[in-house]
């Protein structure tokens, strides 16, 4: 499976996920800036993995910090990680990335600055592992819901890329894989993730996957050639309510109302228990030129305005269940989000470890 992010000679190497399915190469960043530009240009996507991206980042604020004081460091993560938090508003895994980096230096104040320079980069290291682990958990936790035969619709891309491994949605497809007739891919427009990375993701494992267009999800239920639908997530808010990529709100209504089960699958770090729903999750506008070109060429008239909210929320009642590392949540509500989220792991050791 594909190697998303890495750290190599002191780089940060991601998979230039813009150039996917036509070329297949790393970017290297060594700075907060490039780091900032990589997530904002996505260059790197997805909730995990711009969250392990962003935590590499602000080890990169300091790796080059020599002979300061503890003080300095801790106050310089602060600042990189609220430089880095302007990227991207939605994912909620960015944040808890950047928050889990900051609290690692001020819990480790006390120790002298090479010593927190280590124990910094060993942080990202181990943000990383878990993630691996994580998805893996996801996997098998969703697996048991999907049918013998089954074909499932997903939109965006939840895979390897938008992780550190294996990924949350198509966690879940692997896991099922023998069970699994068809995977229906949504091209996800306007920026393909579906057509450019999660066909390319599941041609290289030998799925047998079917691209379509968004406006045609509703058709191949009507049709009966969908028996489930399995997402990623952004953020989730305290009630079950889900962001994700837009067009997925859309899917949800069409499952409904074809009795055809909806599920999310996503970690626990994506959940925002601070938002009491999802009205409240910030959703990103990105550059209308998104939807007037395709492929770099405009594909309707310039003086056209063009609306591009990346993200949209699909109401909790609309979700069959979310798939979490620590078990899924049945029709998500507050109290059963609650006592999910207070399990603890299930996954394998790994999961939780610190450096
Ligand atoms: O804009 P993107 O490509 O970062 O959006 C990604 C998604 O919406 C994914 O479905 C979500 O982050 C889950 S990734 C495991």
């Amino acid at each position: 499976m594909v190697e998303t992010l890495r750290f190599r000679n002191g780089k940060l190497e991601l998979v230039d996920q813009r150039l996917l399915p036509g070329k297949f190469k790393y970017v290297k960043c060594d700075t907060p800036r490039e780091v900032w530009s990589a997530i904002k240009d996505m260059t790197v996507r997805g909730a995990p993995a711009i969250g392990i991206t962003g935590a590499y980042g602000v080890y990169l604020g300091i790796k080059g910090f020599k002979g300061v004081t503890t003080r300095t460091i801790v106050q310089k993560v602060i600042k990189t990680a609220e430089y880095l938090a302007t990227s991207r508003p939605t994912a909620r895994n960015l944040f808890w990335g950047l928050e889990r980096m900051v609290k690692t230096a001020k819990d480790n104040g006390g120790l002298p600055a090479c010593e927190l320079k280590k124990i910094l980069l060993n942080e990202a290291h181990a943000i990383l592992e878990e993630d691996k682990a994580i998805c893996r958990a996801i996997g098998e936790n969703g697996s048991f819901l999907v049918p013998k035969g089954a074909r499932v619709l997903t939109h965006c891309n939840a895979g390897a890329l938008a992780t550190a491994d294996y990924g949350t949605a198509l966690g879940v497809i692997y896991s099922a894989k023998d069970r699994i007739r068809e995977v229906l891919v949504d091209e996800t427009r306007p920026v393909l993730q579906g057509a450019r990375l999660t066909a390319w993701e599941l041609v290289n494992e030998g799925i047998n996957a079917t691209l379509i267009c968004d406006n045609m999800a509703a058709y191949m239920m009507s049709k009966k050639r969908i028996d489930l639908v399995v997402v990623g997530a952004d953020r989730i808010s305290a009630n079950g309510d889900t962001a994700n990529k837009i067009g997925t709100y859309s899917v949800a209504v069409n499952a409904k109302y074809h009795g055809i089960p909806f599920y999310v699958a996503a970690p626990s770090s994506t959940f925002d228990l601070t938002l009491r729903s999802g009205a409240l999750i910030p959703i990103e506008e990105r550059d209308p030129m998104e939807v007037k070109s395709l492929g770099g060429k405009l594909i309707t008239v310039k003086g056209i305005h063009a609306a591009n909210p990346a993200f949209d929320v699909t109401p909790a009642g609309l979700i069959t269940g979310i798939i979490t590392e620590m078990g899924v949540i049945l029709k998500p509500s507050r109290s059963r989000v609650k006592i999910v989220l207070n399990r603890g792991s299930r996954s394998s050791q790994r999961y939780g470890t610190r450096a």
